[in-house]
């Protein structure tokens, strides 16, 4: 996968930060830190009280499993249970990066870890993202059990800014020192602590994989595509992607901007003079940069997705978050091609738009 570098100087390691936030974790806070996909919000993956606040904090159903992310490859081995073969071409080839494996999970753990304290899972899914702070984060704290730190529903934070739209009485973690001279736990334990990375360089969630079964099954497409997991892993002939069982996440209402979305699909030109006869009030359009240049003169908020599908990524869940500032009440999308990165990009953007698709 070829993705475009963070220009935002913030990416940079902040060491005392990074331990001054591994140590409010290992005290039972919560952090909001940045992956390569989109930021997470996270809590010692071990500690009950901790991972029952993720769930209240963003409003998230109890059924909806977390993903364990961890440092070291080997960490996987702890936590999944007769991982099949397969999974070490996965690992070797993808990780660190945006790929989350369900595996079965080790009987020895505690029976909720990876779900909501109150329940039981048999499986875990668990990733190594690439990101330098969040690496060293885990590194410090040990397993951490993070979702995308959001309110259950809104899109996924790809900057600092749009966790913090979400989650308002969260703060930068404070200098090393005065951190530690106000005896950390008592003063902050109702706070969340932030890690600041600057924008994140994939934008969409990882490619969730179910690994429990003779060959993997997609459970959300993601930045590392079935076109490379196939490359990668010998699939049986008649192994079928689309046959996916749903990860429990995929049943809820997602990413949803508050306006109303709709996915224009069809070509180019015809997409253009589909835009060009909306004759609605209140409304933006979102297109790629060659598409958004056709519509120049026309007098409509147009905002570019990006150059290419990469970039298209990247930007999508920051121009939901857009939208909704500039109040449109509707919001057209420019349909990309399902092909590559493109499956990942239609499924937000599909959930975004609650499935509402114009063929034109
Ligand atoms: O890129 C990402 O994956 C980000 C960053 C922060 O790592 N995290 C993220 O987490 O998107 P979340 O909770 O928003 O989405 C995780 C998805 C959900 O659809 C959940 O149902 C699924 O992964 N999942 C997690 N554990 C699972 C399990 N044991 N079995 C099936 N699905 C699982
Ligand atoms: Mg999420």
């Amino acid at each position: 996968m070829e993705i475009k570098k963070s220009s935002d100087d913030t990416a940079k390691l902040q060491p005392g930060k990074i331990k001054t936030a591994a140590e409010f974790i290992r005290g039972g806070g919560l952090v909001i830190f940045p992956t390569e996909t989109v930021y997470g919000l996270g809590a010692d993956a071990f500690n009950p009280d901790a991972v029952a606040r993720i769930y209240s904090e963003k409003g998230r159903p109890g059924d909806n499993p977390l993903i364990l992310h961890i440092a070291n490859a080997d960490d996987f081995f702890e936590l999944a249970f007769e991982s099949p073969d397969y999974s070490r071409a996965l690992i070797k080839n993808f990780w660190p990066g945006p790929l989350t494996l369900v595996a079965k999970k080790n009987p020895a753990l505690p029976a909720w870890v990876g779900g909501h304290p109150a329940g039981k899972t048999k499986t875990v899914g668990i990733r190594m993202s690439a990101h330098p702070i969040a690496r060293a984060l885990i590194a410090e704290a040990g397993v951490i059990a993070a979702p995308s730190a959001n309110k259950a529903g809104k899109p996924s934070p790809t900057k600092l800014a749009h966790a913090l739209e979400d989650f308002p009485h969260a703060t930068p973690v404070l200098s090393e020192k005065k951190f530690s001279q106000n005896s950390p736990f008592s003063a902050f334990a109702e706070k969340i602590l932030t890690l600041d990375g600057g924008s994140a360089i994939v934008g969409l969630e990882s490619t969730v994989v179910d690994i429990t079964g003779a060959s993997p099954v997609i459970l959300r497409p993601g930045a590392i595509t079935e076109e490379q997991i196939r490359r990668v892993v010998c699939v049986s002939a008649g192994a079928d992607f689309s046959d996916a069982p749903r990860s429990p996440g995929t049943k809820y209402k997602h990413y949803a901007p508050n306006a109303q979305m709709f996915v224009v699909s069809g070509e180019q030109k015809k997409f253009v003079s589909y835009v060009k006869n909306i004759r609605e009030k209140n409304f933006c359009v979102l297109a790629k940069k060659n598409t958004a240049a056709l519509l120049k003169n026309f007098d409509a908020e147009i905002l570019v997705l990006g150059d290419d599908e990469i970039s298209v990524a990247q930007n999508f869940f920051s121009r939901l978050r857009e939208c909704d500032a500039l109040g449109v009440e509707k919001i057209f999308v420019e349909a990309v091609e399902e092909k590559q990165i493109g499956v990942a990009i239609m499924d937000r953007m599909l959930k975004a738009a609650g499935g509402r698709v114009i063929y034109v």
